[in-house]
């Protein structure tokens, strides 16, 4: 069965959408670009335009390739103080004489929208409440939406990074599941993901993870996004897996969705946290 990534998220917005407008203040989100990265570009066009869907205001800053450090830095600072924002996002990668952490951990961690700051994430890897980067939430979000129970299962992530890989085995942990985390210097990878009964890959290799690798009635989430000759794949051969899997992910359209919706979610979860609103 195919994980409709790009249905749930659209309740999931319309949800937003209500939530938002019930509010009297503008919701903002600020977003820091350096550079003119097309890829990049084409990323925060659509999360302004998913802002502008659900009635969250967008104040795009936008850099020059040679921007020093300090200037973003003084940036954010003035996105911290600023009480008419309410999230910050940097859109990565920034270029390379910009330290991303130093940046990233400048965020006041009330507004950090993408969850990967030092505290958050800190925070994160110690079970407790945060804001949690909106790939990793989305993936579970859609897995429970779909009464996929993840108590007690074998889960394999592939893929350790501090945007995906790690914050999605983190959750995973907390939901009670048996997590494994593979990685580029894991040894036989295919003993770990035959046995899975989930596994979710997020390596950015095209059409990785093939049918003889998974079992039987495995869910398959695939949340890489490659391009090939032009079109879009994911991580995984999806025509190789499909009648393997209980349940899989396409691409586009599955994991995709999920993190524009949750990134929208964390905006309004930033608000109601600076305006006490949280329980
Ligand atoms: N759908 C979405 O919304 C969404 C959001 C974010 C990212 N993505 C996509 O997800 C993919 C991963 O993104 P990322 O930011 O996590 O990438 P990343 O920072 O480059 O990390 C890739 C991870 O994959 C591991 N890896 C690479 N080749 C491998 C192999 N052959 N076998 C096992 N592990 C391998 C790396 O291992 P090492 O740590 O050992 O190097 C690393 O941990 C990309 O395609 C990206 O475009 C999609």
């Amino acid at each position: 069965m195919i994980l409709d990534g790009f249905t749930t998220a659209q309740v999931i917005r319309t949800k937003i959408s209500e939530e938002v407008s019930r509010y009297k203040d503008i919701i903002t989100l600020a977003i820091l670009m350096v550079g003119k990265n097309q890829a990049s570009q084409i990323y925060v066009r659509n999360k302004e335009k998913a802002c502008e869907e659900v009635g969250i205001k967008t104040k795009v800053y936008q850099f020059d390739e040679n921007i020093s450090q300090k200037e973003v830095l003084k940036m954010i600072d003035e996105c911290n103080k600023d009480d008419s924002i309410n999230g910050i996002l940097v859109q990565l990668p920034l270029p390379g004489h910009i330290n991303e952490e130093d940046v990233l951990d400048r965020i006041d961690p009330k507004k950090d929208v993408d969850g990967l700051n030092l505290v958050n994430q800190g925070k994160l890897a110690l079970g407790k409440k945060c804001i949690e980067p909106a790939t990793a939430r989305g993936v579970i979000t859609l897995l429970k939406n779909n009464n996929i129970e993840l108590y007690g299962k074998n889960v394999v992530v592939i893929g350790r990074s501090k945007l995906v890989g790690k914050p999605l085995a983190l959750l995973m942990l907390q939901e009670n599941a048996t997590v494994t985390v593979c990685h580029s210097k894991t040894q036989n990878l295919k003993d770990f993901t035959k046995k899975a009964d989930i596994i979710c890959i997020a390596i950015g290799q095209p059409k990785f993870l093939t049918g003889d690798m998974i079992k039987r009635d495995s869910v398959i989430v695939d949340v890489g996004i490659n391009r090939v000759a032009g079109t879009l794949c994911g991580d995984v051969d999806f025509d190789d897996c499909k009648e393997i899997a209980s349940y899989i992910t396409p691409v586009p359209k599955g994991v995709g969705p999920m993190t524009i919706a949750t990134l929208l979610q964390n905006v309004l979860k930033c608000y109601k946290i600076q305006k006490n609103l949280l329980d």
